[in-house]
């Protein structure tokens, strides 16, 4: 049976390729989905890729990976990084892995943005590298699959 990665993008990343595309690039995020099922198919993983601009919504995804065991979560939490304490615990929560993405590199930004929440949870961080940063995840994602073998 593949292996479920479920791939959550939090507020504002609906507006991927028209947004700030000097920051976030030309890619929109259902470019970004249609690949990652496309690699998710070579290494037999079912992607399910889901966007939400509400807070509560990440939240009850992160328990439903945990509920359905998934393999991995990849996690863009968009600004709920910088905010949220309660994503930080629905991660601590369940035992699914989460990978965190950023399309650009906070670190290099803004101050507010330099403190996330969800990295001291998080099994590795991966920003900086614009849209091919998910399939980096996945990649990483599957990687782990084989190490768990
Ligand atoms: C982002 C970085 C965040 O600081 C920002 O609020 C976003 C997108 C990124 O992918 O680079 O919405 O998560």
């Amino acid at each position: 049976m593949a292996a479920l990665v479920m791939v959550l993008n939090g507020p504002n990343l609906n507006l991927l390729g028209t947004r700030e595309p000097d920051i976030y690039g030309a890619t929109t995020l259902d470019d970004i989905a249609a690949a990652l099922v496309d690699q998710g198919k070579a290494l037999d993983i079912e992607v399910d890729l889901r966007q939400s601009n509400h807070e509560g919504h990440l939240i009850d995804w992160l328990h439903e990976a945990g509920s359905r065991g998934a393999l991995a979560v990849i996690l863009n939490a968009g600004a709920y990084t910088h905010t949220s304490v309660a994503l930080r615990d629905a991660i601590r929560a369940i035992t699914v892995p989460v990978i965190e993405v950023h399309l650009s590199n906070p670190a290099a930004r803004e101050r507010f943005r330099h403190k996330s929440h969800v990295s001291a949870v998080a099994s590795g961080v991966i920003q900086g590298f614009g849209a091919h940063g998910y399939a980096l995840a996945l990649d990483a994602a599957a990687r782990m699959r084989q190490s768990a073998r």
